[in-house]
């Protein structure tokens, strides 16, 4: 593998958590590289650490020790407001339970990233490329008569794809997914996991947390944790 194509790179991550006097060791030396255009699949049994390495790798959280570089870059050196524009430009994320603001319509749920990278004027000046993006990616996610509704009017399923198309709206390098599929039905889950091939095949780099055997197969790549490291 070249170096120069690792978008991600995280070594020797550590992180344990403190609950009163006792200590979970949750990783324990996990060494990680990922490639551009890659479709990874993270498995391991409930409580391995999955979500955990998830959001490091996704600066959602730090590791007590290692560290996580994004095209050779490390992430430890950005301040609080330099790593969430960061965050916001480069990496989307798909959870399990959708978060997606129900007092919000579908379309204004998509818009939420863009908005967040602008100031109020900029927003003024750039919202109409902005809706007809979010429109383009409803659409491309089956959505497109559903732009209006709110989503406590959606399935399962609808809610998902508009939560990844809320991913998508910045054009983030790199997808995370957290159990994007432990909510919904086998069938509805495969659709969501052909929404992904399809992503991939158009170059989406996507890391994918499952604790699924079955669902990782679809992957390019599985990786193992166990013990708080990438059994190999
Ligand atoms: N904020 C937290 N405080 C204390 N313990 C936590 C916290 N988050 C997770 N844990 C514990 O760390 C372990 C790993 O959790 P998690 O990363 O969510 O695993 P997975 O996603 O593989 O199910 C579990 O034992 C969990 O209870
Ligand atoms: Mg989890």
């Amino acid at each position: 593998m070249n170096k120069e194509n690792f978008i991600l790179q995280a070594t020797e991550l550590y992180k344990t958590y403190h609950l009163g006097k006792a200590n979970v060791d949750v990783l324990e030396g996990v060494d990680l590289a990922i490639n551009k255009g890659e479709f990874i699949a993270i498995v391991g049994a409930s409580g391995s650490g999955k979500s955990t390495l998830l959001h490091i790798l996704g600066t959602l959280d730090k590791p007590d020790k290692g560290e996580v570089r994004f095209a050779g870059q490390n992430l430890a050196k950005l301040k609080m407001r330099k790593l969430n524009k960061f965050r916001n430009k480069t990496i989307g994320f798909v959870f399990q339970f959708y978060h997606l603001l129900d007092e919000l319509t579908v379309l204004e749920n998509v818009l939420i990233p863009a908005m967040a990278q602008k100031s109020v004027f900029g927003w003024l000046f750039s919202r109409k490329t902005a809706k007809n993006r979010a429109k383009e990616l409803l659409n491309q996610m089956g959505l497109a008569d559903r732009i209006g509704h709110k989503p406590y009017q959606l399935s399962g399923g609808e809610r998902q794809r508009v939560a990844i198309a809320r991913a998508l709206m910045n054009g983030p390098e790199l997808l995370l997914a957290d159990e994007p599929t432990g909510n919904l039905d086998s069938e509805t889950g495969n659709g969501i996991l052909k929404v992904f091939e399809t992503l991939n095949k158009a170059g989406q780099t996507i890391v994918m947390v499952t604790h699924d055997e079955r669902i990782a197969q679809r992957a390019g790549r599985i990786i193992t944790l166990v013990d708080g490291k990438i059994s190999i």
